[in-house]
């Protein structure tokens, strides 16, 4: 029951289902499955990696790991996600990857980045860990680039403890993955690739098949609290709610308000703190800003709407274990801290 057997090999089957894809890989967590999935689409020194300035930071550091260059580019203020506009000034020759990532829920606007990657020769990796069954157009995330990573960390849409995945269509890339989470073994104790022990185990992917079957119930019960909330807020000027674009099918995996005034989201969090209600920032930092990112590649005038999202945005308590009550008390607090 320890190691990955049957019953990962039943979660993978079921997973891949649920995303429409060919083929799951199930791994140790989001950041190997972006690991993976990079080497296994050749990624590797002197390559280039475009990456949204405003994520968290394992979409980049994944690819640095295996000595590319991260290029990173502004956001869409609207969705919190990169601007396609934006990944078209970044790509160049050198251009390996792009990595739309679907932030806090909400699908990036995948199709022009999608009908670049042909004309200019670059793959698309998903970086899905935020939007397990969020669709876009239609169909979900995950099943439109050529690789897509999840992750089943705990405060993600579904859980496996800690846990991974990496879905693709593409046969030789979910071959690759598979040999290089388990030692590069093609059959027992014979090894023709160097790889690793990135495997889930199958208590792991028992808790995955279990979650996979309330997924649909936790992202709808999601989705009910997020509209009770834009009900209770939208007469709140200084909040701009998460959008939900037409195209797209948000599954608030966190949900994230934008906070007007100079100062006035960190005022608004320990009001809410002292009062009992934990909130969070996702994220305070850009990538540009981090240290082991500061020398990184960018597009430029980068990254202004990402600079201006870390002062600003700020993530209310979302999850389906929250009772509709939770949410209205919640939304009281921050109408009386605006009135007050
Ligand atoms: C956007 C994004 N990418 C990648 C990861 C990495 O996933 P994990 O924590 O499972 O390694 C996360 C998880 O927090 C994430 O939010």
């Amino acid at each position: 029951m320890l190691a990955f057997g049957r019953v990962g090999e039943e979660f993978e089957r079921r997973f891949a289902e649920f995303i429409g894809v060919r083929h799951v890989v199930a791994v140790s967590n989001g950041t190997v499955a972006l690991y993976l999935g990079f080497k296994a689409l050749g990624v590797g020194p002197g390559d280039e990696v475009v990456v949204p300035d405003f994520t968290f930071v394992a979409t980049a550091s994944a690819a640095m790991l295996l000595g590319a260059i991260p290029v990173l580019v502004d956001i869409d203020p609207e969705t919190y996600t990169v601007d396609p506009a934006e990944v078209e000034r970044a790509v160049s020759e050198r251009t390996k990857v792009v990595v739309p990532v679907h932030l806090y829920g909400h699908p990036a606007d995948l199709d022009p980045i999608i009908k670049l990657g042909v004309e200019r020769g670059f793959y698309v990796v998903e970086d899905c860990a935020q939007a397990i069954g969020a669709e876009y157009r239609g169909r979900r995330v995950g099943s439109l680039g050529t690789v897509a990573a999840f992750s089943f960390y705990p405060t993600k849409n579904m859980t496996t403890g800690e846990g991974g995945a990496v879905a693709t269509n593409d046969d030789g890339v979910a071959d690759t993955v598979r040999l290089l989470r388990n030692h590069g073994q093609r059959c027992r104790y014979y090894h023709v690739a160097l790889g690793w022990n990135f495997r889930m185990t199958d208590i792991q992917a028992a808790l995955g098949l279990s979650q996979l079957r309330k997924l649909s119930y936790m992202n709808e019960r999601r989705r009910e609290l997020a509209r009770i909330y834009r009900e209770e807020l939208e007469s709140v000027p200084q909040l701009r709610l998460p959008e939900e674009k037409l195209w797209a099918k948000h599954v608030y995996s966190l949900y994230t308000v934008w906070v007007e005034g100079e100062g006035t989201r960190d005022r608004l969090a320990n009001y809410l703190r002292e009062r009992g209600v934990e909130t969070a920032v996702h994220y305070p930092i850009p990538l540009h800003q981090q240290p082991i990112l500061s020398r990184a590649r960018r597009t430029p005038g980068c990254c202004r709407n990402s600079e201006e999202a870390s002062k600003h945005v700020l993530s209310l308590p979302l999850h389906p274990g929250l009772s509709v009550e939770d949410i209205l008390y919640v939304s009281k607090l921050v109408k009386s801290f605006f009135s007050s």
